[in-house]
């Protein structure tokens, strides 16, 4: 197969998405012990969730073009032209990367007014999706080699249609047998929870988004705001981990609850199904994501004292009606977790807890939001006994 390398994509020494790997040279590495590799923290998911301001800033890098208010990429191996002639994007992925390529998909009809459509991988692959030849197929994919996520892949190819790839793990089957693609650059994620590589994924996909939008109808200066806005995601990122002493106090509350409810609207929807995924699967506790509006349609039935609501509602288009959601859970006596903007002073009183994440763009607030989440899976884990690096027993409690 005939691949262009872009200089950009070869940083890390690794083959570009789409490139068949040359024979290389045997190196020999210095493997360090687990408990070195973790340093100064006790499990690999906190390290990760604590390395994301440099892994977000690593998925920027030498991506950011100002002066075009556009977004440049090493690997893509599509022209222009075959961009500008997309005019449906699918994106196929599973787990927490699924979730990522739900906020590309909001992210591509903001910017780009692309329809884009999301499957789950599992499904996808056996299903005879209708793909003409304007269709795009993205596959998302932290490590590579999700089984399902590659049928989908050579399935889409062997019909003749491009695929481009969001990957992190750059010598993966995905990453050689997409046509072009986008690496993470997050480094190895040892942890079994997905973390920094989610964060990653939503970066670069917003980069995506912009790229499509600015070669269709985005202006300048929208162009340039959101690259404004990306430059300060790993400071805001930083900010919110110093918060962790306070999601640790609130865990503390509600780490023996059976059941939760994460919500959220719009943006901040896919973060409240991450937010669920990351309880349920750190911790092997009943979790639900929901948009929403959507509580009032059966849920609100489940909330009492004994289940706690997240809710994850920053001040964005749809604030306002996610606060109206809050109160109708407040009424019915269930206890409420928000996850907020700074500066936010409506909700305190309405909310038993509270934590708050620095102001950004709409689009970009999943970036900050799913924070808190991380870090509150993580402890609830934590206390409940749970091996949260191999999640793979039953907790103790
Ligand atoms: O490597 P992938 O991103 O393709 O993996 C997909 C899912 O298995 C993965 O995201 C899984 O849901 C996470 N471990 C959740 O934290």
């Amino acid at each position: 197969m005939q691949s262009i390398v872009g200089p950009l994509d070869n940083r890390f020494g690794v083959p570009t998405l789409g490139q068949v790997p040359k024979p290389m040279p045997i190196t020999h590495l210095d493997f360090k012990s687990e408990a070195a590799e973790r340093g100064c923290f006790p499990h690999f998911m906190l390290k990760e969730i604590f390395e994301q301001p440099h892994t977000v800033a690593s998925a920027l890098s030498d991506r950011l073009d100002h002066q075009a208010a556009m977004a440049r990429f090493g690997g893509l191996n599509l022209s222009t032209a075959e961009f500008r002639a997309v005019d449906r994007v699918v994106i196929a992925a599973s787990g927490t990367s699924r979730h990522a390529g739900l906020i590309g998909e909001y992210l591509l009809e903001e910017l780009a007014h692309l329809p884009t459509e999301v499957e789950y991988a599992s499904e996808f692959r056996y299903r005879n999706a209708p793909f003409d030849k304007s269709t795009l197929l993205l596959v998302i994919t932290q490590s590579g080699e999700t089984s399902d996520t590659l049928a989908g892949l050579r399935e889409i190819r062997r019909r003749g249609h491009k695929v481009l790839a969001v990957c992190n793990v750059g010598d993966s089957t995905i990453a050689r047998e997409a046509d072009g693609g986008i690496y993470l650059h997050a480094g190895p994620e040892r942890g079994v929870a997905s973390t920094k590589s989610f964060t990653s994924q939503v970066a670069v996909l917003a980069l995506f988004a912009l790229f499509m939008g600015r070669i269709r109808r985005l202006s300048r200066e929208n162009g340039s705001s959101l690259l404004r806005a990306l430059e300060e995601i790993p400071a805001q990122i930083q900010s919110i981990l110093e918060q962790n002493n306070h999601v640790r106090e609130i865990a503390l509350k509600y780490a023996r609850a059976e059941d939760f409810l994460v919500f959220g609207r719009q943006y901040s929807f896919p973060v409240a199904l991450e937010g669920a995924l990351k309880l349920k699967e750190m911790s092997h506790i009943h979790a639900e994501g929901y948009p929403a509006a959507e509580m009032n349609h059966h849920p609100i039935a489940f909330v009492d004292e004994a289940t706690p609501s997240v809710f994850v509602a920053p001040v964005d288009q749809i604030y306002y009606e996610a606060r109206r959601n809050i109160e109708e859970i407040r009424a019915g006596e269930g206890r409420v977790i928000a996850i907020t903007t700074e500066g936010n002073e409506t909700l305190s009183r309405k909310v038993d807890e509270i934590l708050y994440v620095p102001q950004t763009l709409d689009c970009l607030t999943p970036l900050l939001t799913v924070v808190p989440l991380q870090l509150l899976a993580y402890h609830i884990a934590v206390l409940r006994g749970c091996d949260v690096d191999k999640p793979v027993t039953s907790p103790k409690v």
